[in-house]
Parts: C-alpha cells; structure tokens; sequence
C-alpha cells in the first residue's frame, strides 16, 4: 500500500503544535508497518536549510492554474528515514513563520494552501508516486479531497486513490474570499456540495469533510464532539452530513522521545520506581523558573500555545485567588496571543515567588517542565486530543485537565475513591470555579494524601498510548477505503 501524506508542519522541521508530532511519528509507523509512505509539505526556510549543499539538483516542475504559470521545485530530503518532498514555491513558503507574522495571519493564506493542496497532487504525478491513499491533515491540506472529486475527477492518475482527512483541530477552518486566491475560478465551479459558507467564501476545512473518503478526528471524544452544536465549530451539520464517515483515532505518545530514563534534556534522568531524579529535575525548574527551590510545594507547569483553546480565559481569574492563598508554585512556558502574555505577566509581576513564566519556544524547557513539575495544567476549553498530557502522564507530572475532547479519553480523574484506577485531576465547568476547585483539590491530594497521590502518580507513569495502536487503525481505515 501507498500513502501520500500532507502536512503543513513535520516535528523536526518546522512545528508550532502536536499536529508536527503527529506528522512525524505517524509516517514513521506506518513505515514501520510495511506500508510505502512519502510525506509532502511545504519547503519553509527551517526545511530548506536542513538541504545538503551537495545535493542532487531538485525537480522542477510546471503547473498552469489558470492564467498562472507556475515554476516551482520539489526537494527530496529524508530527515528520519521517511522520504519528505518539499514544495518550493518562495513566493509562498519563503516565510520563517508558517501561517503569520507573528501579529497577522497572511492575507494570501487562501492562495498558499490551495496552492499546495493542487502542487502535491500534480507533484505525485510528476514523480509518479500513484497514491492508494492521499492522507490529508487538517484545513492546511483540506482542498486535496476536493480537488480528487473536482478538478481531478477525470484524471486516470488518481482513479483509484482514496483520500483521508485527519481533523487535528475543527477550529482552524481556513475561511477565504475566492477574490484573493487568483486562480480560484479554475475550481469555483464546483459549487454543488456546498463548499461555501456564504457568498464567495470558501472553507477549506468543509470542502475536506464533504469530499474526502474519510474523515478522523484524533480522538473518539472529539469525534462525537464534532457532531454536536456545542462542540462541532459551527460545522456540526456538515460533520453530521458525514457522521457514517467520521470516526476518532486517538493519537499515541512517542515514548522514545518522551522517556524519563533517557531524555538528555534532563538535569537527572529517573523511573517510576526509582524518583529521586525527578526531585532533581523539580529543583532544578524552579530555579530556571525563578522561583524558590521549595522541595515540598506542588509546582503546577503548564506548556502550551497562548490561544484561548487552552483555557487561559479561566486559568487566569482561577491562578488569581489560587496563587493569594495557599503555597502552590506555577511554571507556565509558552508563546502566542498578546492579550493572554500580558494578562500572565501581570500575574507573574505580582506574584514572582509562585509564577514563573517563560514566553517563547523550547524543547528543553518544555521536557525540563513535564519532569519537574506535581501537576501538569491543561485546562483546555477543547482539545481534539491534546499529546501534553500524555507526556506529563509519562513523567509523572499528574494532569490537571478539563474532561474534554481528548483529555476525556486519557485522564481518569481521581474522584476520592478511585485511587487505584486515577491518574489525574480533572474538572467539568469551563469556568474559573471549576479551574479553582480543580486548583485546590490538587494542592490537597499533594500535601495531605500523599499516598495516594503516590499511588496516583505510579497509575500515570504506568498509563500507555501506543502509536501502534493508532496506526493499526489507520490501517484498518485505509483497508476499508481500498475494499
Ligand atoms: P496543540 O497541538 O493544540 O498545541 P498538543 O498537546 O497536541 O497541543 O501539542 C503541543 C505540542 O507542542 C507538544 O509537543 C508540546 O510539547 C509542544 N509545545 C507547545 N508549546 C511549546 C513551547 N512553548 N515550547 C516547546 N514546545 C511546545
Ligand atoms: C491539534 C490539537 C491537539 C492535538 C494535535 C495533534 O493541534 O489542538 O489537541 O493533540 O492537533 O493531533
């Protein structure tokens, strides 16, 4: 069997969130499993310089789109022992950041993705690399499905390839006025399945869920989620068009990356039966956090993008009378929305021996984090599966998690009763009472119940989600499509 699999973001080139990691652990599975796989995604700068200077000159390849003449090149490069063709178009990719400028999304958004949506395709072409399966993800690569179904339909190249859509996150649809994407016409009329939300707007994430073959959320949670008014992103009707279609395939945790006996990130390496490293690392965080090397406080991390999906609207008000009474500490590293920075400067300004706060990108923090924290914070308003807390469970670093989405799927709340089967805290109400009642119940298990948060923290570093699993049911997906 052959996957051609697109992605915006691949862990190890370029990532701003899980969707990388997925792009890069589920190639390699499916690799792993027998099964030809070659990525596609955009050449942005990080990928390009990861080009050997010697090597062999790129592909280059035309494609007309409308009135457009297009001239671009296709690198070949294999970062991780699975092939990665890189669409070069500078015009469009030759930009650090993927979708913004750090303030602004791109206004050609539309035009970049639908661009590469149709470059994949024509490329696979070129190359020959006649896929069983096109496997789509997220609203980045949505138009693929459609174009198989539109434009394509009659090109024998693709007559038997089936296309998957992976929804990683339903917020993210990918709005754009056919106006500014300048060869929209070659494919605007193609209207019948809907794919506007109103006059002249496409969305790219609708036109993927109306025409793909299949369609998976990345957890069972979500998945049924996506079907209702409160949690489907204004589309649930569109999901419910294609409920027969839709299916949730929880994500796996990479535990080669994610192993607290080995990861070189960390000041001491430790296990679940041996945890003396893991005070190490707690002391060490505090001390890059700022904050007193307290041995006996619970320390609460939290890693995340600063977007409100997180749940920074309750965690703020929440920490604000959390962090005036009790002795808790509060590491938060992360970057994103100005308005949410702002609103945790202020909150580390006035409490700085409880709230460190780093803002920007790190690898080393964010592992240095999920091993030196008590308790991880994922407070999410929704999360279509959420890897954080697969990796806090794996470190030891208790979820503090809102029971949604994928949380719902991986966090047992400890419910006083429960010792044996918990591994976690969770929480319902998305309001700060409810963060503030989760805040408290974790501060209480760590200082008065320390067996059983014991017991709790053994449940968690014994918790698994393998990507195997996952992948034997892409491949069961897959299966089906091709039968
Ligand atoms: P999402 O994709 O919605 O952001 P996930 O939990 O699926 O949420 O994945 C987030 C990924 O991004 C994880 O690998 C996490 O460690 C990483 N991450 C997020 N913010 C940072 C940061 N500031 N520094 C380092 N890694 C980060
Ligand atoms: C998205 C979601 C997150 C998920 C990730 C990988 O970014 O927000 O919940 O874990 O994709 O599928």
């Amino acid at each position: 069997m052959r996957v051609l699999f697109l992605a915006s973001e691949v862990d190890g080139l370029i990532k701003t969130g899980g969707l990388a990691d997925v792009a890069r652990v589920l190639p390699i599975e499916l690799q792993n499993n027998d099964v030809e796989v070659a990525i596609m995604m955009p050449c942005y700068p990080q990928v390009k310089a990861l080009l050997h200077p010697g090597q062999e000159a790129p592909e280059q390849i035309t494609m007309q789109l409308g009135s457009t003449h297009y001239v671009y090149h296709v690198h070949e490069l294999s970062p991780f022992g699975v092939p990665v063709y890189a669409i070069d178009c500078p015009e469009y990719f030759n930009r650090e950041r993927p979708y913004d400028d750090g303030q602004h999304a791109y206004a050609d958004n539309g035009e970049r993705f639908s661009f590469f949506a149709m470059a994949a395709l024509q490329t696979a072409q070129m190359l020959n690399y006649k896929p069983d399966i096109v496997h789509c993800n997220d609203w980045h690569t949505a138009l693929a499905p459609f174009f198989l179904k539109s434009v394509l339909r009659d090109n024998s190249f693709f007559a038997d390839t089936r296309s998957v859509l992976t929804v990683h996150n339903g917020a993210y649809q990918g709005n754009y006025d056919l106006n500014t994407i300048h060869f929209a016409h070659t494919f605007s009329h193609f209207t019948e399945e809907g794919m506007y939300d109103s006059y002249n707007i496409i969305n790219f994430l609708k036109c993927g869920v109306l025409y793909a073959d299949a369609i998976n959320a990345v957890s069972p949670s979500y998945a049924q989620e996506l079907l209702s008014p409160l949690g489907g992103h204004n589309m649930s009707h569109i999901f419910q068009r294609r409920s027969e279609a839709l299916t949730g395939i929880l994500n796996g945790c990479d535990y080669g990356e994610w192993n607290s006996e080995t990861d070189s990130y960390l000041t001491a390496n430790y296990t679940a039966d041996d945890l003396a490293g893991k005070a190490v690392c707690k002391k060490a965080l505090q001390q890059k956090m700022g904050l007193p090397p307290k041995a006996d406080v619970p320390l609460f991390a939290m890693v995340s993008r600063f977007t409100d999906q997180k749940g920074f609207s309750i965690l703020v008000p929440a920490l604000e009378r959390f962090l005036e009474s009790g002795d808790a500490q509060v590491a938060i590293v992360g970057s994103g929305e100005k308005a949410i920075t702002e609103a945790l400067e202020r909150l580390a300004a006035k409490h700085p021996n409880r709230l460190g706060l780093f803002v920007g990108y790190s690898d080393a923090l964010s592992h240095q984090a999920q091993a030196g924290a008590d308790y991880f914070l994922m407070p999410s308003i929704f999360e279509p599966c959420g890897l954080t807390q697969m990796f806090s469970l794996a470190y030891g670093s208790l979820p503090v998690a809102r029971e949604v989405g994928g949380l719902k799927d991986t966090v047992i709340g400890y419910t006083n009763d429960n010792s044996a089967a918990a591994n976690g805290i969770t929480f319902i109400d998305p309001n700060p009472e409810g963060m503030y009642w989760a805040l408290e119940k974790a501060a209480h298990l760590y200082q008065d119940e320390p067996e059983h948060y014991r017991q709790i923290q053994q449940n968690a570093m014994a918790t698994r989600f393998f990507w195997q699993e996952a992948t034997e049911q892409y491949l069961a997906l897959y299966h089906k499509l091709l039968s």
